[in-house]
């Protein structure tokens, strides 16, 4: 598999019914730690870098997460991943979305994603095409979003036992058939009652709520659209929930919170100590949460 591609690798984990993880790196000296444990539970994953994670933390740039991704890349176990570009960002601002994905092909990102699920269906189908078109012209695949998946405004999250009842802003089946086609996108990030992790000042420490999903909207989805599917807000999800979402069809999950709380709540006590707890985080994500341990030997079987 050494020289397989990301677009290739999530095509054998959709058909293999298993999924590649993503995971954030909000603080440049995550980074090592995260492919370590990728390297050392012989798992596979994509280490991503999402605009806010720039903007509102400290992984500088998009550039800086590249170079601090070259000195640990393993072409065995990891792939380098660009996560949301907004179209409208977290704070309603138009964001210059061309620009960030063309410095982040130009900087070696393998993938790239644009976020335009703020827009109406056919803007977002434009944008998701403009980038498309650009991503293509490298070899590079395109994940796009789709559906509301709430947590990273500003204020609280309305209450989720309720959002979940009413199936509001859950990815419409129909919608992602249309979309998948018109987009021309490769991956589709969709929102099944899954919920990102806080990330203002205020709330960012905080616990997230254990979601859940909907496993039949899920199948709706997928029964449409012919291509990965990607689930966002992987901290927290009650596990029989992510399992059986792997299974019919999601080939990769995003995971943040769930690393970056330890390396946060660890960083009084120095540099080595959060990388040690973000190693320590990253263990029991893939081992216990996803059971991915060993998922690169799927990826080797080519
Ligand atoms: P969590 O913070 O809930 O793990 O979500 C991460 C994510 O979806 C990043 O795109």
């Amino acid at each position: 598999m050494s020289n397989l591609k990301s677009g290739e690798l999530m095509r054998m984990a959709a058909e293999a019914g298993t999924a590649i993880p993503g995971f954030n790196i909000p603080y440049l000296p995550m980074l090592e730690a995260v492919v370590n444990a990728i390297k050392d539970c012989n798992s596979f994953g994509l280490v991503m870098v999402a605009r806010l994670e720039w903007e509102k933390f400290e992984s500088k740039s998009p550039e800086a997460v590249a170079e601090e991704y070259r000195k640990f890349a393993s072409e065995l176990h990891t792939r380098l991943h660009l996560d949301h570009v907004p179209v409208i960002d977290e704070d309603n601002r138009r964001v210059d979305y061309m620009d960030i994905i063309r410095r982040a092909i130009s900087s070696g990102y393998e993938s790239v994603m644009i976020d335009g699920s703020h827009l109406p269906l056919d803007e977002n189908i434009r944008c998701t095409k403009d980038v498309v078109e650009i991503a293509h012209a490298s070899g590079i695949p395109v994940e796009a979003e789709l559906g509301a998946v709430l947590g990273h405004e500003a204020g609280p999250l309305p209450p989720y036992d309720e959002l979940f009842a009413s199936g509001k802003g859950f990815t419409d089946p129909e919608e992602a058939r249309i979309f998948s086609i018109e987009s021309g996108a490769d991956w589709l990030s969709v929102a099944i009652g899954n919920v990102h992790g806080a990330i203002s000042a205020a709330a960012r420490g905080k616990a997230k709520i254990e979601a859940r999903l909907s496993l039949e909207r899920l199948d709706q989805i997928r029964k449409r659209t012919g291509i990965p599917l990607v689930l966002h807000g992987g901290t927290g999800i009650r596990k029989e929930y992510v399992i059986e979402s792997i299974r019919r069809g999601i080939a990769k999950i995003n995971v943040a919170t769930a690393i970056r709380q330890p390396y946060e709540a660890s960083l009084a006590k120095g540099t080595i100590a959060a990388q040690d707890a973000v190693y320590e985080a990253m263990l029991k994500v893939i081992n216990d949460e996803l059971e991915l341990k060993n998922s690169a030997e799927i990826f080797k079987k080519k």
